[in-house]
């Protein structure tokens, strides 16, 4: 496609480009556009609009987000409070450096000490999960004189250098991230017991704290400065820990003076149905890293909330770590208001009460579907793991697969989006995660869908 606008050519911008075309739409995002973890050059749908738990494209056509674009939507499309939030803000103060002080960046930060857990007081604002992530593993080491940092093979923790090393999905290899010092641990995952274990009862690894203890014999725990894990897992595979196991590493960080980063940045801000997964255990963590569902996405927005003793801390020594856009006017405006709307209209109990709604239809929907073998989730963070024999668990797929190894996964996907329900996938597992606002019309609409779906998924394991 020829150049419009070039040297010699200055013509208006808005004239030039036929953006109200689909079509030119499409063929721009695969030629010209770099997507995100993806091989280039596919056309997209394109997309006009969306509210509340439905966006739809260019014809009109319809669709039920069950997955909140990326888990991230937590109070659906277009909410309007949030909207006019950004609108009002955008009209008072676009942008401030992160030295000032702006009324918008001190609520938002007050906010957070209120809703976090234990003792988290104070609030370093990021442009989104991972530079979260990479800044409180910078604090643990400077806080802590040591270097290594544990991490768990099921796990993203975004797409820089350190938080990439620490990922144990795929993607860590697809990049070759590879900072020195990451330790990694086994999950606990009770549907597939780690090392040959039958009950979780007997599994150290499902306990947290005696398998944290024979890594840290090996490692020697003086020069482990953090434990990094999402306190149930997001992207690879939905697992909840069991009861205890949070606790256990907590504690056994405690003792050894290694600092514990829980990773919210998919399961915290009301995704599990209370403010951050970690409530579900009374666990205490010394950083929170957030992003995603804090604003539902609606502007780039982390966070990194540290306990009140590295609050101190930082008093003495400088934070390592800066943004142009840390506590950006735009994005701290929408926070607040997607919080107290989420408050406002108990977003949390409707996630709590549907999402319980959903595992029990969906075990309903196993009876008669031998593919669906595991159940899982909390709130409006749900999964189903597809397996291709219930007794073995042998999975529907392998893990990671892609492409053809990946076809009746990719096959649901498709047939979904044909049908109006878009939903994604990794490995095995179909993940469920629409807005937490979802009504419960929409949220049995979207499970009659998956339940035919799902006969694609029988006949693969037959
Ligand atoms: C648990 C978790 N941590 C970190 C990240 C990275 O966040 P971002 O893409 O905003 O950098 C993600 C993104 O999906 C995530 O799920």
């Amino acid at each position: 496609m020829a150049a419009i606008i070039n040297q010699e050519n200055t013509m208006s911008l808005a004239e030039s480009y036929p953006s109200h075309d689909p079509e030119w739409v499409a063929q721009v995002h695969a030629t010209q556009y770099l997507q995100s973890w993806s091989k280039q050059g596919g056309k997209p749908r394109v997309i006009t609009g969306g509210e509340g738990s439905w966006f739809w494209d260019n014809h009109g056509k319809r669709y039920l987000d069950f997955e909140s674009q990326l888990v991230n939507l937590n109070m659906g499309h277009q909410h309007p409070k949030i909207v006019e939030a950004i609108k009002q803000q955008a009209d008072r103060l676009c942008y401030i450096g992160p030295a000032m002080g702006s009324d918008v960046r001190s609520e938002l930060a007050a906010m957070i000490a209120d809703i976090t857990p234990g003792n988290i007081v104070s609030t370093f604002f990021t442009t989104g999960g991972a530079a979260a992530n990479e800044t409180a593993i910078r604090i643990a080491r400077h806080f802590t004189g040591r270097s290594k940092i544990v991490a768990r093979y099921r796990s993203y923790h975004g797409a820089t250098g350190g938080t990439l090393s620490l990922t144990g999905d795929p993607r860590h290899h697809l990049t070759r991230a590879d900072m020195p010092g990451v330790v990694r641990m086994l999950d606990p995952y009770v549907y597939r017991l780690p090392t040959g274990h039958r009950d979780p009862a007997d599994c150290p690894v499902c306990q947290g704290g005696p398998h944290l203890e024979e890594i840290l014999m090996y490692e020697n725990p003086n020069t482990v400065a953090a434990v990094i894990l999402e306190p149930v897992v997001g992207t690879n595979g939905i697992i909840v820990p069991p009861d205890g196991y949070l606790q256990s590493i907590a504690e056994t960080c405690r003792k050894h003076g290694i600092l514990l980063i829980v990773d919210e940045v998919m399961a915290g801000f009301g995704r599990t149905g209370k403010w951050f997964a970690v409530d579900h255990w009374g666990v205490e963590p010394d950083i929170i890293t957030a992003a995603k569902g804090i604003n539902s996405g609606y502007v780039p927005l982390g966070t990194m909330s540290v306990s009140q003793e590295l609050a101190d801390w930082l008093v003495d020594y400088p934070l390592p770590g800066g943004l142009t856009y840390a506590g950006h006017p735009l994005a701290c405006a929408s926070g607040i208001a997607a919080i107290r709307a989420m408050a406002e209209e108990d977003a949390l109990g409707n996630a709590t009460r549907l999402g319980e709604a959903m595992r029990d239809e969906l075990w309903t929907m196993a009876e008669r579907h031998p593919c669906l073998g595991d159940v899982r989730g909390l709130g409006m963070f749900n999964g189903i793991e597809l397996v291709k024999d219930r007794e073995t668990r042998e999975p529907l797929v392998p893990f990671a697969a892609k492409g053809d190894a990946a076809a009746p996964m990719n096959a649901m996907m498709k047939a979904g989006m044909e049908k109006g329900l878009y939903l994604s996938f990794f490995s095995n597992v179909i993940r469920l995660t629409p807005p937490l606002n979802i009504s419960e019309e929409d949220m049995f609409h979207g499970l009659k869908v998956l339940d035919e779906l799902l006969e694609i998924g029988d006949a693969a394991c037959a």
